[in-house]
């Protein structure tokens, strides 16, 4: 079967980040960092512009908004970012939006779930996302990006 092809144009990337991640900063720091949200998605934006990728960013706490904005990048987006934070461990409906939608999606952690609690352990999204990165603090979202866009560019050729 072949690939979808994706144009030679510059890419874009939804970045999505689920429940409470806007308190980042301030919210456990000992496990999450002191990296904000905003520092962290104005680190993606740069790397963004330095590879040519347009990076929009969302935050939400509600779970319809990111199955929406999943929907939505049917045409709006090449390929997705996804920290789902605690709906990893307990959202069907977004691993069917994923599921739904011909984009491909990397999964992003700040900690390695395995490392923690057993509930986190298991996560709705891994058997429907291109791969997955945990564990390296808001280094994760450079490093899933990065993986992204290789995916991305092989596409192109
Ligand atoms: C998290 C891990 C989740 O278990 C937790 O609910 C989060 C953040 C992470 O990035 O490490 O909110 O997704």
């Amino acid at each position: 079967m072949a690939s979808r092809r994706v144009a030679t144009r510059a890419l874009r990337v939804l970045v999505l980040h689920g429940p409470n991640l806007n308190l980042l900063g301030t919210r456990e720091p000992e496990l999450y960092g002191t990296t904000t949200l905003l520092q962290i998605d104005a680190k993606l934006a740069a790397a963004g512009k330095r590879e040519n990728v347009r990076v929009t960013s969302v935050q939400s706490n509600h779970e319809g908004v990111l199955v929406d904005r999943i929907q939505d990048a049917r045409s709006t987006a090449d390929g997705i970012l996804i920290n789902a934070a605690a709906y990893t461990h307990t959202s069907v409906a977004i691993r069917d939006a994923l599921s739904a939608v011909p984009v491909p999606a990397v999964e992003i952690h700040l900690t390695n779930l395995h490392r923690r609690e057993e509930f986190r352990h298991h996560s709705h999204l891994a058997g429907v996302v291109v791969g997955r990165v945990e564990g390296f603090g808001s280094e994760s979202y450079l490093l899933g990006f990065q993986g992204l866009i290789s995916l991305l560019r092989a596409r192109q050729r």
